[in-house]
């Protein structure tokens, strides 16, 4: 139980660390030193790193947490905040996967092709819903806050 929890709470530490980083500490960064072709080349380099590690954090989270559940006997064993947690899990989940498939991969394709103007309203996407699963992770912290204090 002990290591699969430390697992779990390894993966949301990289995945919403990770996230934390990439928006306030490299975007801004980004955007004062670098021109809009180099800046482009940059998030799709750094975007194809990062996601691969999102991808099996990601994973390892829901699979880490669905688990946790079997072990603490079913949903009805666990707390209303787990019950927050597996919802807005699987929602950052869903919004990762559609972020990779709908805005990632014909970001990547824009920058290959050097359509800036594309490649740049597609980052914009990117950025707003990294920006939401961000949020939804911080809620789910806070989530498990009130449910101690409650
Ligand atoms: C489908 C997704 C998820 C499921 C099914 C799930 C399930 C669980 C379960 C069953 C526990 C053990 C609770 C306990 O021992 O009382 C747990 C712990 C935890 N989860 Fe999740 N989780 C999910 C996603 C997330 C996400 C996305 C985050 C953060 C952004 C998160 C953060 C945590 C933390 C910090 C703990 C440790 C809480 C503690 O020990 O007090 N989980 N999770």
């Amino acid at each position: 139980m002990l290591a699969i929890k430390f697992l779990h709470v390894l993966s949301v530490t990289i995945w919403v660390g990770g996230m934390f980083f990439a928006y306030m500490v490299l975007r801004p960064s980004a955007a004062k030193m670098l021109q809009a072709p180099e800046r482009l080349g940059l998030w799709n380099d750094v975007f194809a790193r990062f996601f691969q590690w999102v991808w099996i954090f990601s994973l390892l989270t829901v699979f880490s947490g669905l688990y946790l559940i079997h072990l603490y006997g079913g949903m009805g064993n666990v707390s209303h905040a787990v019950h927050v947690m597996l919802l807005l899990g699987v929602l950052m989940l869903g919004i990762f996967v559609y972020l990779f498939f709908a805005l990632y991969r014909p970001f990547a394709a824009a920058v290959q092709a050097q359509d800036w103007p594309r490649a740049g309203a597609l980052l914009g996407s990117i950025r707003k819903l990294v920006a939401t699963n961000l949020a939804l992770g911080s809620a789910i912290f806070a989530a498990l806050m009130l449910g101690q204090l409650l």
